[in-house]
């Protein structure tokens, strides 16, 4: 299904994407013939991740250090991105702050910091390519990084839920308005991904794994391959006419969760026949 030229010729800026899932799908990009170019805050482990991924795959990666937060260097990376690959075709959303706590403990700052990368850097980013492409009459295509939760809201990690709502609103919302200049959008929802920042902020220990292990029907956390290569469809001109939609991909999770009787997997079998015997009797 993924040929080699998938993505040949087609630039695709990726926020934090240098590091856990932005590294994994900017990789596969690479793979099928695209040029990348990865932003986020901290210039040395840019740096690092675009020279491995380049002898890893043999691609180009252009690293621009950028604090999505900032819409001045938002503009600056684009500016940046233009100079070096002449164009961009695609944006991936990806960039995100988020950790574990209970709301009350919060100070306004933690929130801040949060709705700043994931709901601001989000709506910069696009809003800023955005008038770039309609101004050139150019389309392009926009993949943003949601969370099953951005739907049915989570406690523990407002600020998180919070933002990914705003980000999947913007989705369909601008999906919406700006097809007719030929740009698309289109989100994901990631079940759990073992990522090194997600996991120190979000899963710290093994009985936190485990907790969310044991609710996904598939019963495994996601590969970075499978997220990488839905990303991949969902970049390509193979899903030219999917727009405004948010794509889950987490085991059964989310359905999992949302059904009230699902919590009947702990019924043994032995159980059931003492159900169905009981049953029998009325
Ligand atoms: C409560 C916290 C906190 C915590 C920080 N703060 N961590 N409050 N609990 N664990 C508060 C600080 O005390 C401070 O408030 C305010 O937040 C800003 O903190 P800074 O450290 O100054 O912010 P900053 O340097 O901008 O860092 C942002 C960050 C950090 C979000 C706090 O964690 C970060 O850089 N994260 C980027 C990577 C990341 O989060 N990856 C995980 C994505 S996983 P005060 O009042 O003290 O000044 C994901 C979904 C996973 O999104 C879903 C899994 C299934
Ligand atoms: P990660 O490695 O911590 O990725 C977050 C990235 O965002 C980092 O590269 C970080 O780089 C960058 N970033 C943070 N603040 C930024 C800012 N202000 N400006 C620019 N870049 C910034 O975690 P991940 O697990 O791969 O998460 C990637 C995406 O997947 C996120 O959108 C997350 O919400 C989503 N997600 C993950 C999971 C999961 O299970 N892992 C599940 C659902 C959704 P710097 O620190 O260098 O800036």
């Amino acid at each position: 299904m993924f040929q080699e030229g998938l993505l040949k010729d087609k630039v695709v800026l990726v926020t934090g994407g240098g590091t856990g899932l932005g590294r994994a799908m900017s990789t596969r990009f690479l793979e099928l013939g695209a040029k990348v170019a990865i932003a986020s805050r901290r210039q040395e482990v840019l740096e690092q991740a675009a020279q491995e991924m380049m002898a890893a795959t043999g691609g180009e990666v252009f690293a621009t250090p950028t604090n999505v937060r900032d819409p001045v260097q938002v503009s600056q990376m684009m500016d940046a991105v233009e100079a070096r690959f002449g164009r961009i075709d695609v944006l991936l959303n990806n960039a995100a702050g988020n950790f574990v706590s209970p709301t009350e403990r919060l100070s306004h700052r933690a929130v801040d910091a949060v709705l700043g990368i994931v709901l601001h850097g989000t709506f910069y980013c696009t809003l800023e390519l955005g008038k770039r492409w309609i101004a050139k009459k150019q389309g392009g295509a926009v993949l943003n990084i949601a969370t099953t939760y951005a739907t049915t809201g989570s406690g523990y990690v407002v600020p998180s839920a919070v933002a990914k709502a705003g980000v999947v609103s913007l989705t369909k919302s601008l999906a919406a308005e700006w097809g007719k200049y030929g740009i698309r959008l289109n989100a994901i929802a990631p079940g759990p991904f073992p990522t090194e920042g997600a996991w120190s902020r979000l899963m710290p220990t093994p009985e936190f794994q485990a907790k969310f292990e044991k609710r996904i029907p598939l019963g495994r956390v996601g590969e970075h391959s499978e997220l990488a290569n839905l990303a991949s469809y969902l970049i390509s001109d193979l899903s030219a006419y999917v727009t405004g939609d948010l794509i889950h991909i987490d085991g059964g999770e989310t359905v999992w969760n949302g059904g009230e009787f699902n919590i009947l997997d702990d019924i043994s079998s032995e159980q059931w026949d003492m159900l169905e015997a009981m049953r029998k009797v009325k």
